[in-house]
């Protein structure tokens, strides 16, 4: 356990981390449209306390953004106009909470060493305890202990495009619609009003069940090392990318910037990591991202890793003190005990139920089963290899290999309901410059589709969306993005490889009018493997 510094200044903080960005910084305004650079933080974990959970105080109940009452919705508005107002350089100050999410994604990858928590299996707990801090200081600072953080419940939602009465859109209603500039919730940088929708295709019921039903951990949330310091993640097969994190949270992002999903040019806030927490609304989609992570971890068989170098991960932030404080991935597990917060679950349900009523969900919370997150088998089906990288963009492309016997029956087994294992299609070494958005959409055995879609498709298993470390207005940006991307296949794909000779996999990029600039979007290899 480390001790309390003294030695924690505002000069040092400034000196560790704003001294290049001040004079972006005229206002808030102003700071709305800059994405950071160069952000590491500010202070070294031996400088920090190790987080205690609080005790004797409310439980704080995360409730959808759409369910808010009228005074609950003045109380959010309060909290983030005070957090507006606190001095920029107080560790707490607006600026300074937005910048924490540059420290943990590489710096925005300009060179220094900042830890990377996207793109594997540190993400849901690094984004739960940042979220903790963050409603913290925002009660702090209107001297409400009570005060919780909305979910944005993008989920809720039917499979169908045209279906208008889902929450896959802005809630606009809260966070303002573009030009409601006094809200305090505002941000400037977003592109969505109420008639938007975010495909289905991305968030809707089809692509959620098997993320929400998903066996095991590494699915769900990702696996990977954390060996620090680095730049970029691993690539190599430990590290991969979580279902939660590659389609439905990389889409919110991309899409309350850019509704059309087919521009590769990123805009802030949200958009871009490094910018992305400087619009209010992050908290909100990470407050439902967070949500998710609980209700899986409660699911039936599920578990949450029980690896020591997880358990024992250490992110630092500032707290509603303004101390340093260092809190453990294996404090964050469960909210209600060690966080004191819990969720209302949405009161939201389709508007034409199809197929019977909706599985019900886990009533008690299971205790973790520590399972070990089962490794990765050789690959059954190589699709595509070599050192040479590939481009993708802007067609659609489709990589087919035959499959031998053997192979098929293998892939039988494994399809078998009883299969203590499940087929994963990777993708690996999926690479684009730093500041270029990607959304690719990833089909089994659909040779035929050429144009992305927009609701649900047989032989969908998900899609691959990049948010950009950082955004091409940040200027002078070197690096590149590299994530390994795993897709569980559904019993039903899996049913279907088994009785073909080929397998294909096409991936689908979304192609803007007048088609992205080539060349941006390589990836190194495709396999079929079991876990
Ligand atoms: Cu740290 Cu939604 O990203």
């Amino acid at each position: 356990m480390s001790h309390r510094s003294d030695s924690m200044n505002r000069r040092d903080f400034v000196a560790g981390s704003l001294a290049t960005s001040t004079a972006l910084l005229a206002s808030t305004q102003a700071s709305a449209q800059v994405v950071p650079l160069h952000c590491v933080p500010p202070l070294s974990p031996v400088q920090g306390v190790l987080f205690e959970p609080p005790t004797g105080g409310p439980m704080r109940v995360r409730k959808s953004v759409f369910e808010l009452t009228p005074s609950e919705i003045t109380r959010l508005k309060a909290a983030y106009a005070a957090l507006r107002n606190v001095y920029r350089d107080d560790p707490r100050s607006w600026y300074n909470q937005g910048l924490v999410h540059c420290w943990y994604c590489s710096g925005a990858l300009d060179n220094l060493n900042g830890m990377e928590v996207h793109g594997g299996w540190v993400f849901l707990a690094w984004h739960r305890a940042y979220l903790y801090f963050h409603e913290r200081i925002l009660g702090q600072l209107i001297g409400d202990p009570t005060f919780a953080l909305p979910y944005w419940d993008w989920d809720s939602c039917s499979d169908d495009p045209s279906d208008m009465t889902g929450r896959n859109r802005f809630p606009g209603e809260v966070y303002g619609f573009p030009g409601e500039a006094s809200n305090p919730l505002f941000d400037p940088t977003r592109n969505v009003g109420p008639t938007e929708r975010i495909p289905p295709v991305f968030v809707g019921p089809t692509l959620m069940r098997p993320i929400k039903n998903a066996a095991s951990f590494p699915e769900f949330g990702g696996s990977g090392n954390t060996e620090l310091p680095r730049r970029t993640p691993d690539v190599g097969d430990l590290q991969q990318m979580g279902q939660l994190e590659q389609t439905p949270h990389g889409i919110v992002h991309v899409w309350t910037t850019e509704p059309t999903l087919t521009s590769r040019t990123p805009v802030p806030n949200m958009g871009a990591l490094a910018s992305a927490a400087f619009d209010p609304v992050f908290f909100a989609h990470h407050a439902n991202i967070d949500r998710l992570w609980d209700e899986w971890a409660q699911g039936k068989g599920h578990a949450n890793p029980d690896n020591p170098r997880w358990l024992q991960q250490v992110f630092l932030f500032y707290d509603q003190l303004q101390t340093w404080t260092g809190m453990l991935i294996n404090q964050v597990i469960d909210p209600v005990v060690s966080l004191s917060y819990r969720y209302q679950p949405p009161n939201w349900t389709p508007p034409t139920p199809a197929g019977g009523p909706p599985a019900p969900v886990a009533a008690a919370r299971v205790a973790p089963r520590l399972a070990q997150a089962a490794p990765l088998s050789a690959p059954l089906v190589e699709l595509s290899t070599g050192t040479q990288p590939k481009t993708l963009l802007p067609r659609a492309t489709t990589v087919q290999v035959a499959m031998p016997a053997p192979t098929r029956a293998a892939i039988n087994a494994l399809a078998a309901p009883a299969s203590p294992q499940q087929l994963v299609l990777r993708i690996d070494g999926v690479e684009i410059p730093a500041d270029r958005q990607v959304v690719v959409q990833v089909f089994v055995n659909r040779p035929d589709i050429t144009a992305a879609v927009r609701g649900p498709e047989r032989g969908y298993v998900g899609s691959i969306v990049i948010v950009p470390a950082t955004a091409a207005t940040a200027g002078h940006v070197h690096g590149t993005v590299e994530r390994n991307f795993g897709f569980a296949l559904t019993p039903e794909i899996a049913a279907s490889l088994a009785s073909q000779e080929n397998i294909s996999v096409t991936l689908v990029p979304l192609a803007g009018a007048t088609g992205g600039p080539p060349e941006v979007f390589r990836y190194r290899r495709v396999y079929l493997a079991a876990r």
